[in-house]
């Protein structure tokens, strides 16, 4: 019995990681036929992200990954944000626009502000809805730091787009 539940447990982690390699493939090989977009990788994590150099407004850099059969990159994990760190004033997918201190990321889900995540990725203090105005996140567009931080939607900074499978 105790021979059997192993088993099942192999098979199930083998499921997995054969899934999870189809996945990657199907994101590099969706990716190489991406004009512009690149592989960025951090550690396991492989993301598939478009840099648009062009400095836009929050609301315009969205319209412009939906042009690009993409979103908005979304940096959920630590190994995903380590990715962004490094590129100063990028809009990345994050607001609260829909519901004020409420962030949602591009793929809907929320972001916990109590979350060692939310720590880890944000300028200490932020983001902070200063004054309602500051809806969106961007990446290292404060003081040369390079952690995220709410600014106005209307600020125009470069973007980064992402493919998802
Ligand atoms: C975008 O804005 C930054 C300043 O925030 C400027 O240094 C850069 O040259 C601008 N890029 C373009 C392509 O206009």
């Amino acid at each position: 019995m105790r021979n059997l539940i192993v088993l099942i447990l192999v098979l199930c982690s083998f499921r997995v990681t054969i899934s999870q390699g189809t996945q990657r493939l199907s994101l590099l090989l969706k990716c190489k036929q991406s004009a512009g977009f690149s592989i960025y990788g951090q550690g396991t994590t492989k993301m598939c992200l478009y840099l648009g150099q062009e400095n836009k407004t929050y609301v315009e850099a969205q319209a412009d990954c939906t042009s690009r059969n993409s979103r908005l990159a979304i940096f959920n994990t630590l190994e995903k944000f380590q990715i962004v760190e490094p590129m100063p004033n990028v809009w990345i997918g994050l607001d609260d626009i829909a519901t004020e201190g409420t962030y949602r990321w591009a793929d809907g889900s929320i972001l916990d502000l109590q979350s060692e995540l939310k720590k880890k990725i944000f300028y200490p203090g932020e983001p902070n809805a200063a004054f309602e105005l500051e809806d969106c996140v961007c990446n290292n567009c404060f003081k040369e730091y390079p952690k995220l931080f709410d600014s106005p939607c209307g600020d125009t900074y470069r973007y980064l787009c992402e493919k998802v499978i």
